[in-house]
C-alpha cells in the first residue's frame, strides 16, 4: 500500500508565488515523514495548463499556450528543486498521456448516464476559472479573490449529474477525518445542504483544452480535466498509461493538500466524479490557510508580492520553512512579517539549537580529546532521556495528525530543555573538580545525545540543517537503521570523534 500525497497542480500564468511554495513544502515534510516512518510514498505536484486564463495569458504574451506552458512549467519543475522538494512525479495536464486518463475517465462517467447537453448561464471568473453566484447580479462585481471583474457566459455546455450525488456526498463530508480543518468542514457541510446542481464540464470558445471525443468545438472544462491530473500522475512511468494502471498504482490519495479556495473541487465535485466513474474517493482532503505578508493580501496591484526566489536566495531554504512550517498553524491564515521572520530564525535556529550544539560539541572536544565522552555506562534513566523521550512520543503524535507547527515546537522545546539542563548543571564549573569528571562526562554525553535526536527529527522539517547536525556529531544518522529506532535513547557511540564545529547556520540581520 502506498501513500498518495499531492500538492494541487498549479496554474502556469505566471511562476510559483509564496502561497504554492508553501503548500508545497508542507506536502514536502509531510512526505519526508511518511517516508522515514516506513511508508511508500508517492508525492505528486505538478501543473495546471489548460483553459481561459492559461490561453488569454499566452495570448497576451504574444506567443501560442504551448510554447508558454513549456517555459512556465520548466520553471515550477526546476523551482522544486531548488527548493530540495522530494516529489514523485511532475504532472503537466498538457501531456498526452495525461490527455488519454481524461478520455477514459469521461468514458466511464458517460457510462453511468452522468452526462447530458444543456445551457450554460452565469458570471465567471476567469482568474478561479469558476461560475459564481454574483450577489448583485451585475457587471462591476468583482470576484474577492481575484479583484477582476466577472464575465457573463452563455453557451451550450456537456453538464455532469452532480445532483444525482447529492446523498452519496452528504455522508461523505459528515465523515470526520475526510475533510480537515473542522472549520472548513462546516462551511463544505452548509454549502452541500443547500443541495447541488448540476455543473458544466465542456466550453466552447476555449481551443486551449483537451478535446472532448465526441463533441466538435467543445472542450473539457479546466476543473474537470486537471482534478484528473492527480490520477494520470500515478502511472506517468508505466509503460502502459491507462485508467487500470493508475488505480493499481496507488490510487486513492491519502490527502490532497489544498488552499482554502479549491475546496470545494476537492470535497465535493471530484468525489461525485470519482464515484460516478467507479473510483475510489481520497481518504483526506485538508483545506490550509491564506497568507498575507505584514497583515495585508499580497497582490500585484498592491506591489507587495514576495518573490520565493528571491527569499531562496537571501536566507536560503531552511529559514523559510521554518517560518512556513513552524510559524503557522495548518489550516489557518499566516502572515509574513520580514521582522518576526528574522527574529524566530535567530531565536529558535541560530541561539537556541545552532547554538546548543556548538558550545557542547566545542565543550567536549576541549575536554575529551576531541571525542566523545567515554562514559561507563549509558543510562537513559535520566532528566534528558525523559524529556526526550516525550518530545518524540508528541512530535509523532502531532505529526500524525498533521499539526506540523506543534510537531515542530516540540523538537524546539527539546532544545530549549536541553539548554537548560546545561545551565542548571553548569559542567564548565564542574570540570574544574577532579571528583566531578564522571558527572561532567556523562552530562556532556546526554546533551549530544539529546542534540543527536533533535537532528534527526528534524530530518523531515529541515532537511539541510539536520544534515549539518548529524555531521557535526560525526555522521552518525544509520540509512539501514529505522528512523524510529534511531530515535531510542543512547545511540551517541561513546569515545566517537567529534569534528571541528562550525555553525550550522547563520545569524539574520534586519534590512
Ligand atoms: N489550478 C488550480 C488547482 C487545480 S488542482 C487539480 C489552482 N491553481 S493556483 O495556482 O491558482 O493555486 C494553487 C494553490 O495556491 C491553491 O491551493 C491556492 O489556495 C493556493 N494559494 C494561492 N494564493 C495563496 C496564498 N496567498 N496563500 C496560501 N496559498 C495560496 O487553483
Amino acid at each position: 500500500m502506498s501513500f498518495v500525497i499531492t500538492t494541487p497542480l498549479y496554474y502556469v500564468n505566471d511562476k510559483p508565488h509564496l502561497g504554492s511554495v508553501y503548500t508545497t513544502i508542507i506536502c514536502d515534510a509531510i512526505a519526508r515523514y511518511k517516508r522515514l516512518v516506513g511508508e511508500d510514498v508517492i508525492f505528486i505536484t505538478g501543473v495546471d495548463e489548460h483553459g481561459l486564463k492559461i490561453q488569454r495569458t499566452a495570448n497576451d504574451k504574444g506567443i501560442d499556450p504551448k510554447t508558454h506552458c513549456d517555459e512556465i512549467s520548466e520553471i515550477f519543475n526546476t523551482n522544486w528543486k531548488d527548493w530540495s522538494i522530494s516529489f514523485d512525479k511532475f504532472i503537466r495536464t498538457s501531456s498526452y498521456k495525461h490527455e488519454l486518463i481524461v478520455n477514459e475517465f469521461y468514458e466511464r462517467v458517460k457510462k453511468s448516464n452522468d452526462i447530458y447537453m444543456g445551457v450554460q448561464k452565469g458570471w465567471y471568473c476567469v482568474g478561479c476559472e469558476e461560475f459564481k453566484d454574483n450577489p448583485e447580479n451585475s457587471k462591476t462585481y468583482k470576484c474577492p479573490i481575484h479583484q477582476k471583474n466577472l464575465e457573463w457566459k452563455n453557451e451550450e455546455n456537456l453538464f455532469f449529474r452532480l445532483s444525482k450525488y447529492q446523498e452519496h456526498i452528504e455522508k461523505i463530508i459528515n465523515e470526520p477525518s475526510f475533510i480537515e480543518p473542522i472549520e472548513r468542514r462546516n462551511e463544505i457541510i452548509n454549502f452541500v445542504s443547500k443541495g447541488l446542481k448540476d455543473f458544466s464540464i465542456s466550453r466552447t470558445n476555449v481551443s486551449w483544452g483537451i478535446p472532448v471525443p465526441d463533441h466538435d468545438n467543445h472542450t473539457f472544462y479546466v476543473w474537470f480535466d486537471a482534478l484528473l491530473g492527480y490520477v494520470s500522475a500515478i502511472s506517468l512511468k508505466e509503460k502502459v498509461h491507462s485508467l487500470n494502471n493508475s488505480i493499481n498504482g496507488g490510487w486513492p490519495a491519502d490527502i490532497h493538500l489544498i488552499g482554502k479556495d479549491i475546496l470545494r473541487f476537492h470535497a465535493v465535485y471530484w468525489p461525485a466524479m470519482l464515484i460516478s466513474a467507479g473510483m475510489k474517493v481520497p481518504k483526506k482532503v485538508f483545506g490550509h490557510g491564506f497568507l498575507t505578508r505584514e497583515g495585508q493580501k499580497m497582490g500585484k496591484s498592491l506591489g507587495n508580492v514576495l518573490d520565493p526566489e528571491l527569499l531562496l536566495s537571501k536566507y536560503g531554504n531552511d529559514p523559510v520553512r521554518w517560518y512556513l512550517l513552524k510559524d503557522i498553524s495548518l489550516g489557518s491564515d499566516g502572515d509574513f512579517q520580514d521582522r518576526r521572520f528574522v527574529d524566530t530564525i535567530n531565536n529558535d535556529l541560530a541561539n537556541t539549537i545552532g547554538n546548543l550544539l556548538n558550545r557542547t560539541s566545542s565543550m567536549s572536544r576541549k575536554w575529551f580529546d576531541n571525542k566523545v565522552p567515554n562514559i561507563e555506562e549509558i543510562s537513559s534513566e535520566n532528566k534528558l532521556a525523559n524529556l526526550a523521550k516525550i518530545s518524540v512520543d508528541q512530535y509523532i503524535n502531532k505529526f500524525n495528525k498533521y499539526k506540523l507547527d506543534l510537531a515542530a515546537n516540540e523538537v524546539l522545546s527539546l532544545a530549549i530543555n536541553t539548554n537548560l539542563y546545561l545551565n542548571d548543571n553548569q559542567p564548565w564549573t564542574l570540570i574544574k573538580e577532579k571528583n566531578k569528571l564522571p558527572y561532567v562526562k556523562e552530562m556532556i554525553y546526554n546533551v549530544l545525545e539529546s542534540t543527536r535526536i533533535i537532528g534527526l527529527l528534524l530530518l523531515p522539517l529541515l532537511p539541510e540543517l539536520s544534515s549539518k547536525i548529524n555531521e557535526q556529531l560525526g555522521s552518525i544518522y544509520q540509512k539501514e537503521v529505522s528512523w524510529k529506532k534511531q530515535l531510542k535513547w543512547g545511540r551517541l557511540i561513546r569515545n566517537s570523534s567529534l569534528p571541528k564545529p562550525t555553525p550550522i547556520i547563520n545569524k539574520l540581520d534586519y534590512e
